[in-house]
C-alpha cells in the first residue's frame, strides 16, 4: 500500500496540521431576543439556555459576549399582541422597543456589529411577513413597509440589515431606500434561500410570531428545491446584496455548497431554532454527547459558509471549544 491515509491521522499535531476548516469567534453571529420591560430575562421553553432580554439585560448580555470576543449580534423583538396591526406600523414607530434596543447597543458598544431583522411578522396581527389581503400576501405593497423599517434601523446605527421576509425585489428596493437616504455604508445580508421550514417552531414560540392563518409557502421556498436558490442568489447579487444566506442550515448544506461554488459573495448559514432545540433535547436526554454541537457548526464551514447565525455562539466560546 503506497497510500495509507491513516498516517495523516496518527497524532493530534498532524491531525491539527491538516485540518481544512476551522471555526473561530469571528465566524459567529449570535441571535438575541428582546422584550419590553425592565430587568427581564425569560428563558424560551423550547430553547434551553436562550432568553428574551429587556434592554438593560440585553446590554449586560452583549457586554459579556464582547468580552468573550463574540461581536456580531442579530436582534429579534417579541412584541405584545396589542401593538400588532395589519401593516406592522409598530416596526418603525419612533421609540419602539426594537429601535431603542439598536440605539442602546450601538451607543454602549460602538464596535459591536448590529444586524437587524427586516420582516413584518413580529409586528403583524396576521403573523405573516407581508401585508395580507383576502388571504394573499401582497408583494409590492409590503416593500414599502420593509423600506420604512430598514431606514429606521439604519438611522439608529444598524451595521447590517437582514431582510428575512422573502418578498420579490426587496434587496434592490432596500438598497435604493438606504442609498437615497445617505446610508450607502449599511450592508444587506439577504435571506436568499429561506425555506418554508418546520424548523422555525421554537423561534415562533419565542416571539409569538406564528401565522394566524395559513402557512408561508407562497413566499418561502419549497424544501424540495435547490435550483430555485440559484435564481434567488442571482437576483440578490444583481440587486446589491453583500451576503447571501441559506436558512435553515443543517438540512440545506447542499444549498450552502451550491451558492458557495457559484457566487463570490460571502455565504451565511442560519442554524435555526429547531436545529438548536433538537441537539439540546438529545443532549439533555443523554442520547447524544455535546460534541455534536461543534461537529454541526464545522459542517457549515466545510459546506462553504463564512458566517453562522447560531444560538450556540456564546456557549461554544465559553466552553473553550474554539481553541
Ligand atoms: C421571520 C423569521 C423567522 C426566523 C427568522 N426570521 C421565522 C419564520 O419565517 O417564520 C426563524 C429563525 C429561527 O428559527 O431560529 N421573518
Amino acid at each position: 500500500m503506497l497510500q495509507r491515509p491513516r498516517r495523516n491521522r496518527k497524532s493530534a499535531v498532524i491531525r491539527d496540521m491538516i485540518q481544512e476548516t476551522h471555526l473561530s469567534a469571528s465566524n459567529l453571529i449570535f441571535p438575541l431576543f428582546i422584550i419590553n420591560g425592565e430587568n427581564q430575562k425569560e428563558e424560551v421553553k423550547s430553547m434551553p439556555g436562550i432568553f428574551r432580554y429587556s434592554i438593560d439585560n440585553l446590554l449586560r448580555e452583549v457586554e459579556s459576549c464582547m468580552n468573550l470576543g463574540l461581536k456580531a449580534f442579530d436582534l429579534f423583538p417579541a412584541v405584545e399582541e396589542s401593538l400588532k396591526d395589519k401593516y406592522a406600523t409598530e416596526s418603525y414607530r419612533e421609540g419602539t422597543l426594537y429601535l431603542r434596543a439598536i440605539d442602546a447597543v450601538k451607543k454602549n458598544f460602538p464596535e459591536a456589529c448590529v444586524i437587524t431583522d427586516v420582516a413584518m411578522d413580529p409586528y403583524s396581527s396576521d403573523g405573516h411577513d407581508g401585508i395580507v389581503e383576502n388571504g394573499e400576501i401582497l408583494n409590492d405593497e409590503t416593500l414599502e413597509v420593509l423600506g420604512k423599517m430598514a431606514l429606521a434601523h439604519a438611522q439608529k446605527g444598524a451595521d447590517i440589515i437582514a431582510p428575512s421576509d422573502m418578498m420579490d425585489g426587496r434587496i434592490g428596493y432596500l438598497r435604493s431606500v438606504l442609498d437615497d437616504n445617505g446610508f450607502t455604508n449599511v450592508s444587506l445580508m439577504s435571506y436568499t434561500a429561506k425555506y418554508a421550514s418546520a424548523y422555525y417552531g421554537p423561534f415562533r414560540d419565542a416571539l409569538g410570531s406564528a401565522p394566524k392563518k395559513g402557512d408561508k409557502k407562497t413566499y418561502q421556498m419549497n424544501p424540495a428545491n435547490s435550483r430555485e436558490a440559484l435564481i434567488e442568489a442571482q437576483l440578490d447579487m444583481e440587486e446589491g446584496a453583500d451576503f447571501l444566506m441559506v436558512k435553515p442550515g443543517l438540512p440545506y448544506l447542499d444549498v450552502i455548497k451550491l451558492l458557495h461554488d457559484k457566487f463570490d459573495l460571502p455565504i451565511a448559514a442560519y442554524n435555526v431554532s429547531g436545529e438548536y432545540a433538537m441537539l439540546k433535547a438529545a443532549i439533555a436526554n443523554g442520547w447524544l454527547s455535546e460534541a455534536v454541537i461543534m461537529e454541526t457548526l464545522l459542517s457549515f464551514r466545510r459546506a462553504g459558509a463564512t458566517s453562522i447565525l447560531t444560538y450556540h455562539a456564546k456557549e461554544v466560546i465559553e466552553k473553550g471549544w474554539l481553541k
